[in-house]
């Protein structure tokens, strides 16, 4: 994923609006994607101007901000850049099924098994009370899931993302209204891109 500093920019979708049609329809994407993610970006680059954060990339960016009462809502905006290209990446048309064997083995040996990997997934998206994300990481040679609120990210908790489902309302209330867990469920069983994980192991 790109990592310049500011001007940030909206990364491309990385396919059509209604690629994900009927599990999230273009509808969702149009607003999430064309309205939420670029605002993020939008409101970034005005807090930057003329500050020396602005010579950042995105991920020095966020490091530099977490946990800095001063520097709120740069740190809001910039993760929720990087969260949404991250998202995006998790998901893909035609996705779910089985993981490739070399992640397949490393969640068997976290997990136990896919349907257990789904669940803790479906479990913390479904516990994250209001905004905020589900995620598969990489802590040393462990898989987990956890979760983050509003604008929380992993990246500043010193473990490797693999995968995240967005569960803040915009992300599923056009489509599903309050039933977050058909949304968790469908993409798991639908969109969820297992090779973006096997990528992000490294
Ligand atoms: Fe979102």
């Amino acid at each position: 994923m790109s990592d310049n500093a500011a001007p940030h920019v909206l990364p491309p979708l990385p396919y059509a609006e209604n690629a994900l049609d009927p599990v999230i329809s273009s509808n969702t994407i149009g607003y999430h994607y064309g309205k939420h993610h670029k605002g993020y970006v939008d409101a970034l680059n005005k807090l930057l101007v003329d500050t020396e954060l602005a010579e950042l990339t995105l991920e020095e960016l966020i490091a530099d901000t977490a946990g800095k009462s001063d520097k709120v809502a740069i740190f809001n905006n910039a993760a929720q850049l990087w969260n949404h290209t991250f998202y995006w990446h998790s998901l893909r048309p035609q996705g779910g099924g089985e993981p490739s064997a070399g992640l397949k083995q490393i969640i068997d040996a976290s997990f136990g098994n896919l349907d257990a990997c789904k669940k803790q997934l479906e479990t913390a998206a479904m516990s994250q009370f209001g905004s905020g994300w589900a995620w598969l990481v990489l802590e040393a040679d462990t898989l987990k899931v956890v979760k983050t609120g509003n604008a929380g990210t992993p990246l500043t908790k010193g473990v490797k993302p693999l995968l995240t489902i967005d569960v803040w309302e915009h992300a599923y209330y056009l489509d599903y209204q309050n039933r977050r867990a058909d949304y968790v469920k469908a993409v798991l069983d639908k969109l969820i891109n297992w090779e973006f994980a096997a990528d992000n192991l490294g």
